[in-house]
């Protein structure tokens, strides 16, 4: 099962993260979280977060760039989610084995995440890889979508089929 955990503070007025959402929402073995939706105060369900992902054999972690890093609610769920002795420490296997791909949009063109003009994605992703690797999780090739201020629709679209290949060859391979 593909787990997306999707993060986006205002999934309404979204173009870039709304069309890879709907290339992927009828494929079979894909459920898609929405954090913001699900908790607009922010009261996780822990318990349900956890189930979800020990359903999961890849986890997207799914949100538009914002100041270099995550939305706020995704880093309150990893805080909340990713607990002691679930998914780290003591008996904390929870995620091991698993795999998670970090799925990102920008408004930022690809050259502007190159070294030397402003830090390139390796280091941006690094607090996540770290995460990740922490908890026993495949850190997959991210899939960034960049430019989407001025992409026009269709550069978009191609963008968000490109995301649901990237999920389908995930599954040929993982489903043999
Ligand atoms: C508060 C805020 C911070 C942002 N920070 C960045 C940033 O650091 N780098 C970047 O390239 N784009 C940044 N953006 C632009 C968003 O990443 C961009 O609008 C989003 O990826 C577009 O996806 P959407 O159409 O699904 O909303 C920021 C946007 C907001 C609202």
């Amino acid at each position: 099962m593909i787990l997306i955990i999707y993060a986006h503070p205002y999934p309404r007025h979204s173009h870039a993260n709304k069309r890879m959402l709907d290339q992927v929402k009828t494929l079979e073995g894909v459920e898609i979280r929405s954090l913001y939706e699900r908790y607009p105060d922010f009261n996780i369900d822990i318990a349900a977060e956890q189930e979800a992902l020990a359903r999961a054999d890849l986890i997207v972690w799914q949100h538009p760039m914002q100041w270099y890093s995550t939305p706020p609610l995704f880093k309150l769920w990893i805080d909340k989610v990713f607990s002691h002795g679930w998914a780290y420490g003591h008996n904390g296997k929870a995620l091991q084995g698993k795999s998670v791909l970090w799925a990102v949009t920008t408004g930022g063109g690809e050259s502007h995440f190159q070294i030397g003009s402003h830090p390139g994605f390796d280091v941006l992703s690094q607090p996540l890889q770290a995460t990740a690797l922490y908890c026993g999780l495949d850190w997959l090739p991210p899939f960034a979508m960049h430019c989407t201020f001025v992409c026009d629709d269709e550069t978009l679209q191609a963008q968000a089929r490109h995301f649901k290949q990237r999920l389908l060859d995930w599954q040929e391979t993982h489903n043999g």
